[in-house]
């Protein structure tokens, strides 16, 4: 990517300051030690390629050169952001969604809580890392990994959840500068709007896999299966059991699967 052109795209919005990398480990971990050093809200780590790309859970994240987008906004939250901690990656989900939408008019969806899926398989990846000082917080990275082309999708048997790019599901070439631009002019948007209901709104509005069964593993719980029903006023992931409870599940580490 060309710098120059990068930085021409993004004029307007809240950037300070922007580091592009040809090639580089992890754009979250750069973001990391960029807090350390000082960096302000709205600094941006942009990479081309990731050798040591981070996903969810400890996983292996890969971005192959020039494929796909591999980026990490810093975020210094205000006080009243810091109450919504968790809802960083569901406004990661919302931006490409809102993007996709309003740039090709694709219709994403957020598998609950924050991958985003085209046509059923995953599209984009979010991981959000918190940088703390003893017990201050410093800052927030929002790392973010959208398949672009067709070759940046990993084959099935190396993933947990079959992927897809934006490429192939639209079956043309597309500028990611731009998608990148849009992306970013989403998370500025709905972070103004976090923790909010018409952020949970938006979010239920593209939640995946609404009323289908699936099943919800939270870290050390026992598995909970249930219809999707949506997401209530506190942002919790709300299902529907056999027994026609309803139940709320909270942001974590959980993880959700389609039950066949
Ligand atoms: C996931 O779905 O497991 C999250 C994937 C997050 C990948 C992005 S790519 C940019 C940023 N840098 C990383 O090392 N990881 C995130």
């Amino acid at each position: 990517m060309d710098v120059q052109t990068l930085k021409s795209r993004l004029a307007g919005l809240p950037i300070p300051d922007l580091r592009y990398f040809e090639e580089i480990g992890s754009t979250n971990d750069e973001a990391l030690t960029w807090i350390e050093k000082g960096a302000q809200d709205g600094c941006l780590v942009v990479a081309d390629a990731q050798t040591a790309g981070r996903g969810r859970l400890g996983r292996r994240w890969v971005t192959r050169p020039r494929a796909a987008l591999a980026f990490s906004l810093i975020m210094r939250p205000s006080q009243a952001e810091r109450a919504h901690l968790g809802f960083f990656s569901p406004l990661g989900a919302l931006a490409i969604c809102q993007s996709l939408e309003e740039q090709f008019g694709l219709h994403p969806a957020i598998k609950w809580p924050n991958d985003v899926l085209l046509e059923r398989r995953k599209m984009a990846g979010i991981l959000v890392e918190v940088s703390w000082l003893n017990d201050q917080l410093q800052g927030v990275v929002l790392g973010i990994g959208v398949n672009i082309a067709s070759n940046s999708v990993p084959p099935d048997s190396e993933v947990m959840f079959p992927a897809t790019s934006v490429e192939h599901v639209l079956g043309r070439a597309i500028d990611r500068r731009d998608t990148l631009a849009a992306i970013l002019k989403g998370i500025f948007h709905w972070r103004g709007l976090l923790g909010s209901q018409a952020f949970f709104q938006g979010w239920e509005e593209r939640l995946a896999f609404k009323d289908e069964w699936v099943q919800v593993q939270e870290t050390g719980g026992a598995p909970l299966t249930g219809q999707v029903a949506g997401i209530d006023a506190t942002g919790q992931l709300l299902l529907r059991l056999a027994s026609g409870q309803v139940k709320a599940v909270s942001v974590g580490d959980v993880h959700l699967r389609l039950v066949e």
